[in-house]
């Protein structure tokens, strides 16, 4: 363990949702190592359905931006990633497939000083398909915003252990 496994837990508990970004372009080398971190996400079969699509040109991001009123936070952040998932490769689970890899990726930005924000894709479907020309099978399961944070964000709340929790069985 490369460090103390209370650290590690309240580093996992202190990753926010970032939407406003600093200008300053994210360098590819930390691109490649959050990336190169998200292939150990866990997957059916250890399918690795996903693929990562870097999004740093100005007029495909502002694509994005503008894909419904929620996916906003892309305008300001230097840098776009797409997980898309192989429907073919792993068809029962490709979606949670391409969760587990997108929330890697969150993680690893956040231990590298980077913010992200997970941007709803699952209602506009074939228009991401379209804008990343990527065939049908190829399902885009999220986007992110990415880049340094301008801002530090109040943690959400959260509900209480006691109310998720149960022991054998759920009592409603
Ligand atoms: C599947 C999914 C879709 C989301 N879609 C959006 C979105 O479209 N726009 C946005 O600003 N945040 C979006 N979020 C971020 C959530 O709002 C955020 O994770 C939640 O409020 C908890 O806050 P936290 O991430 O700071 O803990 C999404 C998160 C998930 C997991």
């Amino acid at each position: 363990m490369p460090c103390e496994p209370d650290e590690l837990l309240d580093f996992l508990k202190s990753r926010r949702s970032i939407r406003k970004f600093k200008p300053d372009p994210v360098p590819r080398e930390v691109i490649e190592k959050i990336l190169d971190t998200a292939r150990f996400a866990p997957s059916a079969r250890n399918s690795q359905p996903w693929r990562f699509i870097v999004v740093d040109d100005p007029s495909i991001k502002e694509q994005f931006a503008n894909i419904h009123p929620w996916a906003q936070p892309l305008k300001n952040a230097p840098l776009g990633i797409v997980v898309v998932a192989d429907k073919n490769t792993s068809p029962t689970s490709y979606l949670v497939d391409g969760a587990n890899a997108t929330i890697y990726i969150q993680l690893a930005a956040h231990a590298l000083g980077l913010g992200t924000v997970w941007l709803q894709t699952l209602r506009n479907i074939e228009d991401i398909q379209r804008i990343l020309n990527l065939p049908e099978n190829l399902v885009p399961v999220a986007m992110l915003a990415v880049g340094y944070p301008d801002e530090q964000p109040k943690p959400k709340d959260r509900l209480p252990l006691e109310k998720l929790m149960y022991y054998n069985k759920y009592t409603p």
